[in-house]
């Protein structure tokens, strides 16, 4: 099988092409010929050795793709041959509250990643993929779609006419703004750019502020809900945009921290949050189950990932590049449809 793999040390140009033998399931295990996998900015910190000591190499990055049951362990219960699959960004969080050593278990570093033509996982690891979407729109998945879902209806779930502030255009934030928009709220959305606005327009969001324009969007955000300010603030900025999102949010509001795209040391002006009863709260993905319950709501609403780009396999490299240059909206993603001979999976 081939695979792009880290084989020793950090960096994107130490990504390189290999062949591995076909991995063999035992047991509870099955392998997948994987079909799409997508790029999130965390394959970009892990890639460039900026995740921390946990992550070492040789690793097959990037966490989130899907693929076919092509081959069953004897003990293999709850799947047959030929279902299509995502694995759970963490492989041991189930349900209910994570397992302590959760990390340890997360794909495309410390574990393996999608970035290969065929993977064994453990079926308990696996959640099944409706028909109604693509290879590629199934591959966005496990990360930004479980962690924007965490964001907006698990465990404290945005309610209709509640107002959302969601900053950005990525993986993350487009998914957040179509949760939003589904649970019935007002939203608002801070972009970088004419076209990434247009976009956000077309997909409904109610207001867009280009923060490149508009340097103050907090006063922003406070002058279109009259000087209350937003109901909750999907943060995936980080030390830049805190301080901001914390004057955009409303007092008793929440603010939920999911990214650090501006940097992870933030300095925090306290009284934003002491005497406006701010609530913070922060994400990291969310279960095999809200998986399942967010797979539910998509069905429901007719909700589809946005994919700003499909590379095929052999162009990596230029994906994650556009990752690097954040010229995208929405989901990158790696069509592995002409791999090793195999018959194409399901088309957008
Ligand atoms: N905690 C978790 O479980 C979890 C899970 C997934 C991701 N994350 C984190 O969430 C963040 C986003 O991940 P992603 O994969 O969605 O990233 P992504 O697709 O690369 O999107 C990043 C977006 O951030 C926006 N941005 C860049 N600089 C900004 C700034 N100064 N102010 C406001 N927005 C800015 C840009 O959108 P515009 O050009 O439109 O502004 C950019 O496209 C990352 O830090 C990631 O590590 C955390």
């Amino acid at each position: 099988m081939t695979a792009w793999v880290l084989e020793d040390g950090f960096g994107l140009e130490k990504l390189t092409r290999s062949t591995r033998p076909l991995p063999q399931p035992r047991g509870a295990e099955v392998r997948l010929r994987v079909l799409a996998a997508s790029l999130n900015y965390r394959d970009l910190v892990v890639v460039a050795g900026r995740h921390g000591k946990a992550i070492t190499t040789p690793l097959i990055p990037v966490s989130d793709g899907v693929g076919v049951i092509e081959a069953l362990g004897e003990d293999v219960t709850g799947f047959s041959l030929g279902d299509r699959v995502c694995p759970m960004f963490f492989q041991g969080w189930i349900g209910g509250e994570p397992p302590l050593d959760m990390h340890a278990c997360a794909l495309g570093g410390p574990l393996d990643g999608m970035l290969a033509s065929y993977r064994v996982f453990a079926a308990q690891g696996l959640v099944r993929i409706p028909d109604a979407l693509s290879d590629v729109e199934a591959a966005s998945l496990p990360c930004a779609g479980v962690t924007a879902w965490s964001a907006i209806a698990e465990p404290r779930a945005v309610h209709p006419g509640e107002t959302v502030l969601v900053l950005g255009t990525g993986g993350v934030a487009l998914f957040a703004v179509q949760f939003a928009r589904a649970a019935g709220a007002r939203v608002i959305v801070t972009t970088s750019n004419p076209a990434k606005a247009a976009l956000l327009r077309r997909m409904g969001a109610h207001h867009v502020i280009d923060r490149t324009r508009t340097r103050d969007w907090a006063a922003a955000v406070l002058s279109l809900t009259d000087g209350r300010g937003c109901d909750r603030v999907v943060e995936l900025g980080g030390a830049e945009t805190l301080n901001h999102s914390l004057t955009a949010v409303r007092p008793g509001g929440l603010v939920t921290l999911i990214g650090n795209v501006t940097g992870s040391r933030a300095e925090l002006f306290l009284p934003l949050v002491l005497t406006r009863r701010v609530t913070m709260n922060s994400v990291s993905v969310g279960s095999g189950q809200a998986f399942e319950r967010m797979l539910g709501a998509m069905t429901l609403h007719e909700i589809r990932p946005v994919i700003d780009r499909v590379y095929p396999f052999a162009q990596v490299p230029a994906a994650f590049a556009r990752l690097a240059a954040q010229e995208h909206c929405g989901k990158i993603c790696i069509s592995m449809s002409t791999l090793d001979g195999a018959a194409p999976g399901r088309g957008a």
